[in-house]
């Protein structure tokens, strides 16, 4: 099965030039993995730039984050359409560094159907900041997915990917055990079930935080997931390219 990797490049790298030879990297990786498609999140301002002049099919654009609202004053924010007219063709929404900005889950859900509305992928990211015994991480991201994805018609559930992310686990040093992905990814499906019917089954689910090219390939065949987000390891022209052969 083909493995979805979503390269979140975050606030990096510091120039054109750079996002240019990170991007190239990227391709040649990507144009010899049979079974990794790539998801590149760049920064918005070289969105535009990177998506129109590639010409081929493997790769596809991102952006990290866009705005609900339609048009209008919102100064420094990116509309969904805009980003759909840049050719990216998803949108990364809740990601734990944005809702630590504040975004709430209130406007994840606003912006969930508003990236649906202009066909684009949401990328939607829940996830835990800590865990106890008790369990109460599970009961977290229930409520996140209920939040954000009660407005999505069944039909819809297919088209995006739920990027579970412990909040714990980003930038961290170590991932979470692939054992508990899968015990979560279960979680995740059943959540899905019960809010959107049989149709739940059917949505992709991504691990992030803290893969590199050692743990990947592991997360993929035995976490019960989809693909990954990657952060940090997705920025490095050495270790990027290694790490998505280990996954073709
Ligand atoms: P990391 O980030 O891979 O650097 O841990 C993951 C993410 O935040 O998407």
């Amino acid at each position: 099965m083909k493995s979805i990797v979503v390269a979140n490049w975050k606030m990096n790298p510091q120039t054109m030039r750079d996002a240019k030879s990170l991007f190239e990297a990227t391709r040649k990786a990507a144009e010899s993995a049979k079974n990794v498609s790539i998801v590149i999140a760049p920064p918005s301002i070289f969105l535009r730039e990177l998506a129109t002049a590639y010409k081929g099919k493997k790769l596809a654009f991102a952006a990290q984050n866009a705005h609900f609202q339609k048009d209008g004053a919102y100064t420094g924010e990116i509309s969904m359409h805009q980003v759909k007219d840049s050719k990216a063709s998803a949108v990364i929404i809740g990601h734990a560094e944005r809702r630590a900005m504040g975004e709430t889950n209130e406007e994840t859900r606003a912006k969930v159907n508003a990236a649906l509305a202009q066909k684009l992928v949401p990328i939607f990211c829940v996830g835990e900041h800590k865990r106890s015994g008790s369990g109460e991480h599970f009961l977290f991201v229930k409520e996140q997915l209920r939040a954000g994805l009660q407005d999505v018609v069944p039909a819809n559930i297919s088209k995006l990917l739920v990027a579970y992310e412990p909040v714990w686990a980003i930038g961290a040093s170590e991932a979470m055990s692939p054992r508990q992905m899968h015990e979560m990814a279960i979680f995740i499906r059943k959540s899905l079930v019960g809010m959107h019917g049989e149709k739940g089954l059917k949505a992709k689910i991504l691990y992030g935080g803290s893969i590199d090219e050692t743990n990947a390939r592991e997360m993929v065949t035995e976490g019960d997931v989809q693909g990954l987000l990657i952060g940090r390891a997705s920025t490095d022209v050495q270790r990027f390219p290694i790490l998505i052969k280990t996954l073709a």
